[in-house]
């Protein structure tokens, strides 16, 4: 049973009570939001609304009023997560979330990353003399220097196939798992390796195929995950001169790090529901992340519920804001169907309770 707490008003506001309340403070594990633009969409006539300021600098001051108390209610292991684009003034990039970056890291938090969504489906503009914007930034910062982070719930398939010079191998050729591996030899060639000077022969130094062999590895079978054969599978390794002798190493065969470019396509808007809405698939690949079952996730800009939604399919709690009712009453539907199980979104990367439980098995 997950519980769910959705709360109308300005976020500053609400935010600034919750973070009184001795319960709330340090309650939550992750915040994840994608905050209005700046100046590009009325949600309504509130004058609390984001988004409305007069000058950039003016907007930028109020997200990172409401972002920095967010670090109050966050748990000291806690992360928040900002999906925010920029905005185009003629010939000017405002750099709204390099600016909020650099703002929040001088109020304490670490910033960890700054991802870039690529929309893979983005439309072009008619603009001639700049490029049109085919990416939003998902900043990543953390309360403190370290927090909770769960890789394995977000590996990828290698697409060195799909996407380089790797091709796909016969199945027969691919090798799962090691093969006998030979500890003692392992030993023997990890030690001729450690010991080794920089004036050292290279031929005196074993190959990626000799370490390959003592590891259980075939060389000339392919790695399932990036497609090379074993014994061109290798990373570097300082000795001495020797700056880039190529030591063996194995891909994790449940797939490799997403990295910080993440291609997801934008949503259509569901019926008449008009906001610059986040796709499913890029929520759950952050919960998945930076969260475990039973912990609590809060969005201070709600707008539909996607946070909430995906929150429910994966056994989070959740704290929702939004200024306005309509939108609060919408995503409360969109949260109780999903957690009903009735939720008719197509998801990719979204890993369920269920699947979790197996994956962590
Ligand atoms: C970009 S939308 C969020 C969309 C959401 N990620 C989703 O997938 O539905 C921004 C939301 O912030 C809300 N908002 C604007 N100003 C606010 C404020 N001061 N406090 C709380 N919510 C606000 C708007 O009503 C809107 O729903």
């Amino acid at each position: 049973m997950v519980h769910c707490n959705l709360l109308q008003g300005d976020a500053r506001k609400v935010l600034r009570s919750l973070s009184d309340k001795p319960g709330e403070r340090g309650k939550y594990r992750i915040v994840i939001t994608s905050p209005p633009y700046y100046r590009q969409r009325y949600y309504g006539n509130n004058k609390d609304e984001l988004g409305q300021e007069k000058t950039d600098a003016e907007f930028i001051h109020d997200l990172a009023e409401t972002f920095i108390t967010c670090r109050h209610i966050l748990s000291e292991d806690g992360s928040l997560w900002i999906v925010i684009g920029d905005t185009r003034r003629n010939m000017h990039k405002l750099m709204i979330p390099h600016r909020l970056a650099l703002k929040l890291a001088e109020n304490g938090y670490t910033f960890r990353d700054d991802i870039i969504w690529y929309k893979k489906n983005n439309v072009s503009s008619s603009a001639r003399q700049n490029l049109s914007q085919a990416y939003e930034f998902i900043l990543f910062l953390s309360k403190n220097e370290k927090s909770y982070t769960n890789l394995d719930l977000i590996r990828v398939q290698g697409n060195e196939a799909r996407e380089g010079r790797n091709k796909i191998p016969p199945p027969h050729l691919i090798q799962y798992e090691p093969i006998n591996p030979d500890k003692d030899k392992v030993a023997k060639l990890q030690e001729t390796i450690h010991n080794a000077k920089p004036n050292t022969p290279f031929n005196q130094l074993p190959s990626t195929t000799d370490i390959s062999w003592a590891y259980g590895y075939d060389p000339e079978k392919y790695c399932p995950t990036c497609y090379r054969k074993f014994k061109r599978h290798a990373t570097r390794k300082r000795i001495g001169q020797h700056q880039h002798y190529p030591i063996f190493a194995v891909c994790n065969p449940a797939g490799k790090n997403p990295g910080n470019v993440w291609e997801i396509s934008t949503k259509a808007h569901y019926g008449n529901e008009h906001f610059a809405i986040f796709p499913e698939d890029l929520v759950a690949r952050i919960i998945n992340f930076a969260s475990q079952e039973g912990d609590w996730v809060l969005d201070p800009f709600m707008g539909r519920g996607t946070t909430g939604i995906v929150a429910a399919l994966t056994g989070r709690n959740f704290t929702g804001i939004d200024l306005y009712q309509e939108n609060v009453n919408t995503a409360r539907k969109n949260i109780l169907n999903a957690s009903a199980g009735r939720y008719d979104g197509k998801l990719v990367n979204v890993i369920t309770r269920e699947m979790q439980v197996i994956k962590s098995k």
